[in-house]
């Protein structure tokens, strides 16, 4: 599945024809001019004093898919623990872990029904409080995701709300009396979702399909639910839905964990009036009205509350972190979730602009990037490529291309995700290129909307398979006869251990890029400059020397072709003339030592000029 498509963006089939077979191609001719190893190095003195998130390298772990501890075939908390060593030697910074409370997992916990614990099948609160402990001695810091838009309807607060229209607790959620269906201007699409007389008060379209309105009978209304309808949507106009939600946050606060990745956090707020979406044309793959979203997302009620969370969060010691999951459609929207030049909001509001743009082409990066560099009042962006909710990178920017190109496309997306000025985050497998694995059956299918959406969505469980360790039993990643999702067949050369054991690998690669971005204060720090703008082939930037540090040179070839550049960082405000290669993918730019530079196809290179 494609989330950006579920929010109104190009959808999953636009992006591209789902994924073939890949084999690894080990003995690659890419030949990486740099030998340093991702260890944790201090980062330069002179930038310990900013805040650690900042300058981090943040990696999503998909909890049921990481590493599986106890044999059920699901991944859990201690599997996690168990890993951090391969963590620290990445050189991660943190782990996002995908929801790990209590959920009847109608979608693998993003429906939480106990905010305050740790479900059962990942582990418990005190395996959880382990993770958090070890991870501090690994430098590796823990942040959760916290689901406030909605909850399961197993939580007792809906249970509670959908009891009677007298509890106290019905105000939490979302009601609505609905309409006469027999009434005036109620649509076909209202229509087939009658219950007692009464349609849904509007054409408010589930993301995951049908009505967002469903009936209970119980007290003779309809609930809202921007998702699965076993997902009621929280209603944020009632303070004690904040205060509890705050309160959740605290508890984990409270054991340490680094901050939250705030899911659907646009999505709080919806139109009082209730009006209808305008229909956009077409329907989506369940059927249903394409409709525009703009009573229902990012209302601007949002930022009081996100103010609020972020004067909460900062109220505690540590430069504790809010991550936004930010769809947007411009980088002015962006800014706002930062709170703008007030910086009072977000501190990382994710920046999908850049990578989501799923087409190779030097033109959208550049103005992407650039737009992060200047047009978010000084805040410090995040870009991300990849996660679990989206065809993996290494399909969406390498669809269509030979195996060799796949991976020198890959190494192309690592540069660009960890050589600019933003904070980074990744997710699990993308280190060492896994695959888009899609269900090719309906029946074996397990996200939800993979099954309704059939054959034109087919979900996200290609994304979601599990971590490819090593070239034994499930690859490592479980001892248990079936795993929840099967390990893709490339597992016996696509692995973490065969890639440690391989210069050349795209995780060697990953672990040079990352160790040289922690070591370089022009890396961490300097500002980010396009050059040679018109170029459409291949995509350059500069590095601003920082704090006595010669300034840094990226190039990276677009195309299936040779491409001859000649870099001239003097427009960037660049003087030097001594060039020297740090890092490249290109056995023949390794001693490049010119701005005149001949890149192959697909080359990743990186220099520096003093
Ligand atoms: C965004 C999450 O990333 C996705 O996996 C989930 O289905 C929806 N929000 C609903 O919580």
């Amino acid at each position: 599945m494609n989330l950006p498509s579920l929010l109104r963006r190009p959808s999953r089939t636009q992006l591209l024809a789902l994924t073939a077979a890949f084999v690894f191609a080990a003995s690659s001719s890419f030949s990486i001019a740099q030998t340093t190893t991702a260890t944790k190095a201090p980062v330069a003195a002179t930038h310990t004093a900013a805040p650690w998130w900042k300058h981090a390298l943040i990696y999503e772990i998909y909890p049921r898919s990481f590493q599986d501890s106890n044999g059920d075939g699901m991944g859990d908390l201690n599997g996690i623990t168990q890993r951090l060593d391969y963590l620290q030697s990445l050189g991660i910074d943190a782990i996002w872990i995908a929801p790990m409370y209590p959920s009847p997992q109608v979608d693998f916990g993003y429906d939480i029904s106990d905010y305050e614990n740790v479900d059962p099948q990942y582990g418990t609160l005190a395996d959880m409080e382990r993770l958090i402990a070890q991870g501090k001695k690994h430098n590796v810091r823990v942040i959760l995701d916290m689901v406030l838009n909605h909850t399961s309807d197993k939580h007792q607060w809906f249970i509670d709300s959908a009891s009677s229209r007298t509890n106290p607790k019905h105000d939490w959620y979302v009601w609505n009396d609905g309409l006469p269906a027999d009434g005036p201007n109620v649509t076909a699409f209202q229509k087939r979702f009658e219950h007692e007389g009464r349609v849904p008060p509007n054409n408010w379209v589930s993301l995951f399909g049908g009505s967002a309105w469903e009936w209970v009978p119980a007290v003779h209304q309809f609930y809202y639910h921007e998702f699965y309808k076993q997902q009621p949507d929280l209603n944020w106009r009632n303070p004690a839905v904040e205060k509890a939600a705050f309160d959740a946050m605290r508890f984990w606060l409270d054991r340490g964990v680094a901050g939250f990745r705030l899911d659907a956090i646009p999505t709080l707020f919806e139109d009082p009036q209730l009006r209808n979406e305008p229909e956009t044309g077409g329907t989506n793959a369940q059927g249903d009205p394409n409709v525009s979203d703009i009573y229902t997302n990012n209302l601007p009620e949002v930022h009081d509350v996100i103010r609020r969370m972020r004067a909460m969060a900062d109220s505690y010691p540590g430069n504790r972190v809010l991550i936004g999951e930010t769809y947007l459609p411009n980088i002015a929207a962006l800014d706002k979730w930062y709170g703008g030049a007030k910086h009072n909001e977000l501190q990382l509001p994710m920046d999908m602009q850049v990578g989501f743009t799923n087409k190779l082409d030097p033109a959208l990066f550049r103005q992407r990037i650039n737009d992060a560099e200047t047009k978010i009042s000084g805040n410090q962006p995040l870009f991300v490529f990849d996660n679990h909710d989206n065809v993996r990178s290494w399909d969406r920017y390498g669809d269509g291309h030979t195996q060799q190109e796949k991976q020198s496309i890959a190494r192309i997306v690592a540069t660009m995700l960890l050589t600019t000025r933003a904070t980074a985050l990744t997710y699990y497998g993308a280190e060492i290129g896994m695959v888009t694995s899609t269900p090719t059956r309906v029946e074996d299918v397990k996200d939800p909307i993979g099954i309704t959406g059939w054959p034109k969505e087919k979900g996200r469980d290609g994304e979601r398979t599990p971590m490819q360790w090593d070239d034994s039993l499930n690859a490592g990643f479980s001892t248990a006869a079936t795993t929840w999702l099967p390990v893709p067949d490339n597992y016996k050369t696509l692995n973490v251990k065969a890639e440690s054991a391989d210069p050349d690998s795209l995780l060697n690669w990953h672990k040079k890029l990352i160790a040289m971005r922690r070591n370089n204060p022009t890396m961490l720090d300097g500002q980010t400059i396009m050059l040679d703008e018109s170029n459409n082939a291949v995509l350059s930037y500069v590095r601003k020397g920082v704090a006595g540090h010669p300034a840094v040179l990226v190039a990276l070839n677009f195309t299936a072709t040779p491409q001859t550049i000649t870099l001239d960082p003097k427009s960037a405000g660049i003087t030097g003339k001594s060039v020297g290669t740090i890092l490249t993918d290109a056995p023949s730019l390794k001693q490049a030592s010119s701005l005149t530079l001949t890149l192959p196809p697909f080359a990743s290179w990186i220099g520096t000029i003093n």
